[in-house]
């Protein structure tokens, strides 16, 4: 797998004040910039639909993917869901894991720093859905709902897609449907593998 590695030259600078680059006042420039927000969203949200479009078309093999983790681990732990790295894209555009869940274990509420893509391969997920309310700073549940062996779903950068997942067993829901096993989901990222921790999930207080 190659090192990839920033340039060393690489450093963040700012808008100069004079210059060919400032054709525009800062203001206008920055004004148009941010104006490519909504449509930058759209792109955004079908880039991520794209990928999960592509789990479900190329990884149906459900164990196939579930044996990409030893037996010992597929029990999960009594401490919380645990996350498995099982694939690092050779040019860092993309990360994958396996997350293990047991009864009551869920993630905490959260946005994303970039997509995400998911598929159900063992057991019932549920997640819960919130809306920002960006007054409050704080996410608001609006609802949730199942996801069953074999779903895929995306979410795109940013707090307009904020949830929670968990196995609905032991609390996270009353709606558990009964559901008591191990549940395993595979999940795909949008960073490279020494991302994986800090760049994935936006947590936010929830109220
Ligand atoms: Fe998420």
């Amino acid at each position: 797998m190659p090192s990839l590695h920033a340039e060393p030259q690489s450093r963040l600078s700012l808008p100069q004040s004079a210059g060919p680059q400032a054709m525009l006042p800062p203001s206008c420039a920055l004004s148009a910039l941010s104006a490519l927000s909504p449509a930058l969203a759209r792109v955004f949200d079908d880039s991520a639909r794209s990928v999960a479009a592509q789990v479900e078309a190329c990884l149906a093999d459900a164990d196939a993917l579930l044996a990409l983790l030893p037996e010992a681990a597929r029990a999960g732990s009594p401490d919380g869901y645990t996350r498995h790295l099982v694939y690092a894209d050779p040019m860092a555009r993309f990360s994958a894991m396996l997350l293990v869940w047991r009864p009551g274990q869920a993630s905490p509420v959260h946005g994303h720093r970039t997509w995400c893509a998911y598929r159900v391969l063992q057991g019932t997920l549920y997640e819960r859905h919130y809306r920002w309310d960006e007054a409050a700073r704080v996410a608001r549940p609006s609802g949730g709902v199942m996801r069953e062996p074999g779903t895929v779903f995306s979410a795109p950068a940013g707090l307009g897609h904020i949830h929670s997942l968990g196995h609905p067993a032991g609390g996270m829901d009353q709606r558990d449907g009964g559901a008591s096993d191990i549940a395993i989901s595979l999940h795909l990222y949008g960073v490279e593998a020494a991302q994986i921790a800090t760049g994935v999930n936006l947590l936010v207080a929830a109220g």
